[in-house]
C-alpha cells in the first residue's frame, strides 16, 4: 500500500499538552487522523477534553484524555507515565499548553509573571525534559520513524515580535525559543529532533476580544497581509509534518504559520 498523506504517523504515540481546545485541540485531532495514538492532556475542562477524545474515537483513532498542570513537576512525570502505561510508550510530544495574563507592566502582579512563565517556559521544560528522558530510554523504533524521537513546541509569533501589555507572555515565548533550540542541539547527536511552530493569530478562545467584532477583526487582519485569521487547523497540519519523517532533516527550526504577521506588514506603504 503507498503510504497516503493521512496515515504519516501509522504506529507513533503522542502527547499533546493543552489539548481540551484551541489549538491543542486541533493538533491532537490532525495527529491521530495521520495515524498516531494521542494523549489528550487538560488541566481544566474535563469535558472538553473528552469531546476530543470522542471525536477521535468516532474518527476511528485512539486517544486518552489525562489530567496534568504542565507547571508542575510531579504532574509532569504522572503525565508521561500515563503514556507509558496506555501506549508503552512515546515518540511525539507537542508541547501546546500557553496562557496569556495580559496587564500593562506597572499593573502587572508577581503571580501574572509567574503564571505565565510557568505554564508557557517551565511547563515546556518540564515535558522536553521527560520525553527525552523516555525517547533517550527507549531507543530508535525505525519501523515507525526514522528519528528517535520529535518534540514540537508551540510558541507564537511572539516570540520575535514584542507584544506591549503582554511582557509575561512574550518573554515566556522569547525564553521558550532558546530553550527549543539548545534543547535541539543538545538532542540531536541521539537522533531527536526538537522544532517549534510559532503561530501567529488563529481564531481560539485565547484571543476573542481580538476578533470578535468587525472593527477588532479588522484591526487584527491589518497585521495578517494573508488576509484571513489562522485557524486551529493550519497548526494541525503543520505539527503532522513536523512529526513525521517528511521533515526528517529539519530540527532546531521554528515554523511561523501566521499569514505574513512576522513580514512586519507596517511597512508595506511605510518606512
Ligand atoms: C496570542 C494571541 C495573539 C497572537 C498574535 C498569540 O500567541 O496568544 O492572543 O492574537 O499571538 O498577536
Amino acid at each position: 500500500m503507498t503510504a497516503s498523506a493521512e496515515r504519516l504517523l501509522d504506529g507513533q504515540r503522542a502527547i499533546v499538552t493543552g489539548a481540551s481546545s484551541g489549538i491543542g485541540a486541533a493538533v491532537a485531532r490532525a495527529l491521530a487522523a495521520a495515524g498516531a495514538r494521542v494523549i489528550v492532556n487538560f488541566i481544566g475542562g474535563e469535558e472538553r477534553a473528552g469531546q476530543v477524545v470522542g471525536d477521535i474515537a468516532a474518527a476511528g483513532g485512539k486517544a486518552l484524555a489525562v489530567r496534568a498542570d504542565v507547571s508542575r513537576e510531579d504532574q509532569v512525570r504522572s503525565l508521561f507515565a500515563a503514556a507509558v502505561d496506555a501506549w508503552g510508550g512515546l515518540d511525539i510530544l507537542v508541547g501546546n499548553a500557553g496562557v496569556q495574563r495580559d496587564a500593562a507592566l506597572v499593573d502587572m502582579t508577581l503571580a501574572d509573571w509567574d503564571t505565565v512563565i510557568g505554564v508557557n517556559l517551565t511547563g515546556q521544560f518540564l515535558c522536553a525534559r521527560e520525553a527525552a528522558r523516555l525517547f533517550l530510554k527507549q531507543g530508535a523504533r525505525p519501523e515507525v520513524s526514522t528519528a528517535a524521537g520529535k518534540i514540537i513546541c508551540i510558541s507564537s509569533v511572539h516570540d520575535v515580535i514584542p507584544w506591549a501589555g503582554h511582557v509575561n507572555y512574550a518573554a515566556s515565548k522569547g525564553g521558550l525559543n532558546m530553550m527549543m533550540k539548545s534543547v535541539a542541539q543538545e538532542l540531536a547527536f541521539h537522533r531527536v529532533r526538537v522544532n517549534a511552530i510559532s503561530p501567529g493569530a488563529i481564531k481560539t478562545a485565547i484571543n476573542r476580544a481580538a476578533w470578535e467584532t468587525p472593527e477588532a477583526m479588522a484591526r487584527l487582519l491589518a497585521l495578517a497581509p494573508y488576509g484571513r485569521l489562522g485557524e486551529p487547523d493550519d497548526i494541525g497540519k503543520a505539527a503532522v509534518w513536523l512529526a513525521s519523517d517528511e521533515s526528517d532533516y529539519v530540527t532546531g527550526a521554528t515554523l511561523y504559520v501566521d499569514g505574513g504577521m512576522t513580514l512586519y506588514p507596517g511597512f508595506i506603504d511605510n518606512g
